[in-house]
């Protein structure tokens, strides 16, 4: 009995250890949405960026580590429209020319339809 208890712990601490915080302590959600207008929402999954992608300041250097960082950066005038698009698309493609696993290259694998 004792065992299985100590389990349960050891199992929800490694659980817990490998969640990812930031800098302010909170949880960094594994899925992000995107807004991208009439074109319908983008899902992005960040989990699996962070764990695939080494440097953080690959995508970071275009918009700071927070919450709706895309979306403050267009309001300042700091990145456009379809920047970020075009570097997310640029890797993918990068990538799958190099035959690598990689991410969606096309409209609807990554926008999906307003209904
Ligand atoms: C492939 C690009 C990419 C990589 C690599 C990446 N991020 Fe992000 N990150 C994003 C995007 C996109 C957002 C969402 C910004 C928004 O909401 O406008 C984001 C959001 C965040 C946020 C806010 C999270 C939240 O829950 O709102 C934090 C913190 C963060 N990233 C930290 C990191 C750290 C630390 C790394 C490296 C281990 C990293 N990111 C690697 C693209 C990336
Ligand atoms: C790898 C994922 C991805 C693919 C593939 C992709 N997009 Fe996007 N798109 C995004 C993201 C993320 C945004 C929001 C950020 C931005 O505007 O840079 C966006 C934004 C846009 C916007 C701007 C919407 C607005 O009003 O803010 C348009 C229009 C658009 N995409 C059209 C397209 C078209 C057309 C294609 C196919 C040729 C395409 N996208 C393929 C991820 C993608
Ligand atoms: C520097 C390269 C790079 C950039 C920039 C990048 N990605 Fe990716 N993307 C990847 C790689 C590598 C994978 C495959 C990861 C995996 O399957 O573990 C991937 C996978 C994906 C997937 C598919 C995940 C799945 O479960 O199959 C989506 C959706 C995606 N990316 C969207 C985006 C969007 C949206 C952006 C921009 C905000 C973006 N990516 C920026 C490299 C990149």
């Amino acid at each position: 009995m004792k065992k299985t208890v100590l389990c349960f712990f050891v199992v929800i601490s490694v659980l817990a250890g490998g969640m990812a915080y930031s800098s302010d302590g909170k949880a960094i959600k594994a899925m992000i949405e995107l807004k991208a207008g009439n074109k319908g929402d983008v899902t992005f999954p960040h989990e699996k960026h962070r764990k695939a992608i080494e440097d953080c300041m690959t995508c970071h250097k275009m918009y700071p580590q927070k919450t709706d960082a895309i979306s403050g950066e267009m309001k300042t005038g700091k990145i456009q429209k379809k920047q970020v698009m075009g570097h997310c698309m640029g890797c993918h493609r990068g990538m799958k020319a190099e035959n690598k696993m990689t991410g969606p290259t096309s409209c609807n694998d990554c926008h999906k339809k307003k209904s």
